[in-house]
């Protein structure tokens, strides 16, 4: 059942992830990026809105020189699945240009987001290097076959809202990932 967004009513929410679990994963895919990227200035590039949270959190556990851009994509409009189209609502950051640059998103299902993005951003951007750093991944959704460098959870096909992800613009602000009931 979906619920109506103009209330608040968390006992309809199940739990998936909760919020130790989340940041107890961010802390350690913090620790392997520093590994990583030891000597270099490290470009994130967070995809707006559903990341901000994610890349807040993982930025704080980063301990290298750290630069940070925002880019907003859509591809879901105001439903449950795909629209099966990327808008650019903004432009790529030209401070991006020959960088490390590591994209912050908050999930991968059909891959159609970041195969447009990274495509792009290859053309336009010639990176130093160019990797994908997401909080969750979807296996059964995926058509677009695509490397996660950083993972932070695979999950079920389910429809997911909370830790930046919404169901129409609503429950960003939940500190856990759940499910609607
Ligand atoms: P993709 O292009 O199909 O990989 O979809 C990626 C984008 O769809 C993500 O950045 C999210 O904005 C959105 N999305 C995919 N699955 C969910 C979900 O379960 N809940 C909320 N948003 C989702």
């Amino acid at each position: 059942m979906l619920l109506p967004t103009d209330y608040w009513d968390e006992s309809k929410i199940k739990v998936m992830i909760d919020e130790e679990l989340l940041q107890e994963k961010i802390v350690q895919l913090a620790q392997q990026i520093t590994d990583d990227y030891q000597g270099k200035t490290i470009h994130l590039l967070c995809i707006l809105k559903g990341s901000v949270l994610f890349c807040a959190d993982l930025m704080k556990s980063i301990k290298l020189p750290l630069e940070v851009s925002f880019m907003s994509l859509s591809s879901y409009g105001d439903q449950q699945e795909s629209s099966g189209q990327v808008q650019f609502l903004s432009q790529l950051p030209p401070e991006l240009k020959h960088q490390h640059i590591l994209i912050v998103e908050d999930i991968v299902d059909s891959g159609l987001t970041l195969t447009k993005l990274t495509e792009v951003m290859h053309r336009e951007l010639t990176p130093a290097s160019l990797k994908i750093a997401s909080l969750l991944f979807k296996p059964k959704k995926l058509k677009y076959p695509l490397n996660i460098d950083y993972l932070g959870f695979s999950i079920e096909d389910r429809f997911v809202i909370g830790y930046g992800l919404d169901y129409a613009q609503k429950y960003r602000n939940l500190p856990y990932i759940g499910v609607l009931e």
